[in-house]
């Protein structure tokens, strides 16, 4: 699963890209190794906070240009043109393509924007990477894997967390047997109201899942709002543009490939707590646990039995490309996606992050509301690729859902004073 040689430096392992020494590294085209290797050309499309942090990725790797900016703002356009040294800005897409041929055209923006813009830009058959979600439902991602299809171009959906350093490091550690085969695989939300948090951090906890349980088969899910079943009125468009959902409390099991079942919790907790969002794989001869915030760590043992003695989980170095410089201002786990799409590219195949593991993972978000509906099993991929919630109002004759702020505090608010009151 790990690609690339591995080496200890200090506590870290790094990994991936040619062996050439982090402090002394030299410029791309000065280095003997990667002198003829392709620089990939990229715009960033929206530069606000995602765009920020996705320019700063892009510019810290040493074989990605930042060639042009795009948004609708024009101070920021400027603000980050002077974090990354960018002075080519752009308002309109299609212009700043025709201008500038990027390689991939990155588009972090309002998850509602996703689709359009996709579309957009894959129409000038440019590679794309997009935040998560990919989409807001089955019917706009499969348009946009159709279109990438059509123009050639490849899809990557911006789930960092897949190809972190601390991912890495649980994935090599399977790798080696330190846990046996892997048999169930929990996870965790960090305790935003669930169907919200699902179109949220959910994508992220369902894909990092994907990357160890392989396909989903089958989910069944138990869904609640103010301490009961899902009714019809608890169908709601999302917070932030992220679609429609419904459910305070989500718990699914998800069925993989190979035998691994999977339990995925995304409970509302009276305050968001980043400590919740982990996930732990259960082998036959011990388990690996993640956390954003604490890294991974290996249990040799397939029971934890406490003894009150000593912590039996043993702490996992993170595993960093080699050329990856903490001081040039990028996020680790944004630094690796970018590694991945270069090393994809240049292998001419999929990021890890892929159009279709994006997809994917919206099927499983769609199978939890629909089981939680219709109290089914739902079996993947689903035939009817309409929004389940929409279809589920829809069919029971009452027409529209009804606004509901985008800004999630206001959002929660009103959802405290209507299953609450
Ligand atoms: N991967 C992560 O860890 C992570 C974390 C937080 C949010 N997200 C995701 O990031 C996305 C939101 O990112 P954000 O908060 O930076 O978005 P945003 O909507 O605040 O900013 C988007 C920017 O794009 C610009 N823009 C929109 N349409 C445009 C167009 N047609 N042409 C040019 N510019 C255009 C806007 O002016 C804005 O500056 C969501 O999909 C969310 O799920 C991901």
């Amino acid at each position: 699963m790990l690609q690339g040689w591995l080496k200890p430096i200090g506590n870290r392992l790094l990994t991936g890209g040619p062996p050439v020494t982090g402090k002394g590294r030299k410029k791309p085209s000065e280095n003997p190794i990667i002198k003829n290797m392709k620089n990939y050309r990229v715009a960033i499309l929206g530069c606000r906070s995602r765009g920020t942090s996705a320019a700063k990725a892009y510019h810290a790797h040493p074989r990605t240009e930042i060639v042009a900016l795009c948004d609708l703002v024009q101070e920021r356009l400027e603000t980050l043109g002077n974090i990354v040294n960018v002075s080519a800005h752009f308002t309109d897409i299609d212009e700043m393509i025709r201008q500038t041929t990027p390689d991939i055209v990155a588009i972090p923006t309002a998850t509602e924007a996703h689709y359009p813009l996709c579309m957009r830009v894959l129409e000038h058959g440019v590679n794309i990477e997009v935040e998560k979600p990919l989409c807001i439902d089955l019917v706009e991602a499969d348009e946009v894997l159709a279109k990438a299809k059509e123009k050639n171009a490849r899809v990557a959906v911006h789930h960092q967390r897949r190809t972190s350093p601390s991912m890495h490091a649980v994935a090599k550690a399977l790798d080696e047997g330190k846990i046996g085969d892997i048999r169930y695989i929990y996870a965790s939300g960090k305790g935003y109201y669930a169907g919200y948090g699902l179109m949220n951090i959910g994508t992220h906890v369902v894909n990092n899942m994907l990357r160890f349980g392989g396909k989903c088969r089958s989910v069944v899910a138990q869904v609640t709002s103010g301490g009961r079943d899902l009714i019809h009125d608890d169908v709601l468009p999302s917070p932030a543009g992220m679609g429609t959902v419904a459910g305070e409390y989500a718990t699914a099991t998800l069925q993989f490939d190979g035998n691994v079942t999977g339990t995925l919790i995304q409970h509302r907790f009276p305050k968001v707590d980043t400590d919740a969002y982990v996930m732990e794989l259960y082998g036959t001869e011990g388990r690996l646990f993640w956390s954003e915030l604490k890294g991974s760590w290996w249990l040799p043992t397939p029971h934890f039995v406490p003894d009150g003695t000593h912590d039996q989980w043993q702490a996992l170095p993170s595993i960093y490309p080699e050329h990856f410089d903490p001081d040039k201002g990028a996020d680790a786990d944004d630094y690796c996606f970018v590694d991945e799409y270069v090393n994809a590219l240049d292998e001419n195949r999929e990021h890890e992050s892929n159009g279709e593991e994006g997809r994917h993972v919206i099927e499983i978000l769609m199978a939890i509301f629909e089981s939680a509906v219709h109290g089914t099993r739902v079996e993947l991929p689903q035939k009817n690729r309409e929004h389940p919630l929409l279809k589920w109002h829809a069919e029971a004759g009452l027409g529209e859902i009804r606004d509901m702020p985008r800004d999630y505090g206001t959002w929660l608010s009103l959802e405290d004073e209507r299953l609450y009151k």
